[in-house]
């Protein structure tokens, strides 16, 4: 079936149970209807729930590492962390998009971003500590790496990127999840959070917009020196 007709079909039978709820609503008991509505959800929540707690577990590895850290060094490398799980909507359009099969089984397996945590650092050295911490680990496994703070992308982007497997411990056993792990300094995570927001505005005239991109990129020279800096005051510091 293709995904038109399979969101037809889904449309109209939402219709029908709808109109159906409407034709006997003073039979129906408000529980029970929301009973139904939620079971139907259920294997949607319970994927949710998966990968919600192989992001809890990543995220718990970098605050323990943080911890000891702050008591080894007296000094805290992790400045922040977000987590973030991925819309149904953009699971679908990025399957969509790159033309995989549109299957429970091939989202598992090529969706790889469904849970995200964001590790924003004070210093870039942080940054690859945190990240070899990581992947010492014996439950981790590295699945891909993108350095783009040694190779930025061409509009200036920074960030180390890991995709590793985590296994999470559920009541129906061990499952392996994907987590998608981007590690950042407070600059790097400045600079990203605007110039996201000039990739996701559609209203922006080209003419505008390419004046936007060279100024971004100038910002992110600025921050990649401000970086460096910052990196350079901290290790002559730790040597008096
Ligand atoms: P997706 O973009 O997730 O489909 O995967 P990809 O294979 O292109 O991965 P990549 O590691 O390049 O980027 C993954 C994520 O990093 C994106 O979803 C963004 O959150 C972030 N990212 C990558 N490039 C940029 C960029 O140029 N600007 C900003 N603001 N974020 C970026
Ligand atoms: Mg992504």
């Amino acid at each position: 079936m293709s995904s038109e007709e399979t969101k037809a079909l889904v449309a109209s039978t939402f219709r029908e149970t709808i109109l159906a709820f409407h034709d006997n609503a003073s039979a129906i008991s408000i529980s029970d209807f929301f009973d139904a509505v939620s079971e139907n959800l259920l294997p949607v929540r319970n994927m949710y729930a998966d990968y919600q707690c192989a992001a809890m577990e990543i995220e718990t590895k970098f605050r323990v590492l943080d911890t000891r850290f702050s008591v080894e060094y007296d000094h805290n490398p992790i400045e922040s962390i977000k987590m973030r799980l991925k819309s149904p909507e953009s699971i679908i359009r990025k399957m969509e998009e790159r033309g995989y099969p549109m299957t429970m089984e091939s989202m598992v397996e090529n969706v790889r971003d469904i849970a995200g945590i964001r590790v924003i650092c004070s210093f870039v050295d942080d940054i690859y500590r945190m990240a070899d911490c990581l992947l010492e680990q014996d439950d981790i496994t590295l699945v891909q790496r993108k350095d783009y703070i040694r190779n930025p992308k061409p509009n200036g982007y920074r960030s180390l990127h890991l995709i590793v497997q985590v296994p999470i411990f559920t009541e129906a056993g061990k499952k392996l999840m994907f987590v998608e792990v981007q590690l950042r300094t407070i600059a790097m995570d400045f600079w990203a959070s605007l110039e996201h927001k000039l990739r996701y505005k559609k209203t922006v005239p080209e003419e505008e917009k390419q004046y936007l991109s060279a100024e971004l990129e100038a910002c992110a020279r600025m921050s990649a020196d401000l970086d460096a800096r910052m990196q350079a005051i901290k290790n002559r510091l730790h040597q008096t």
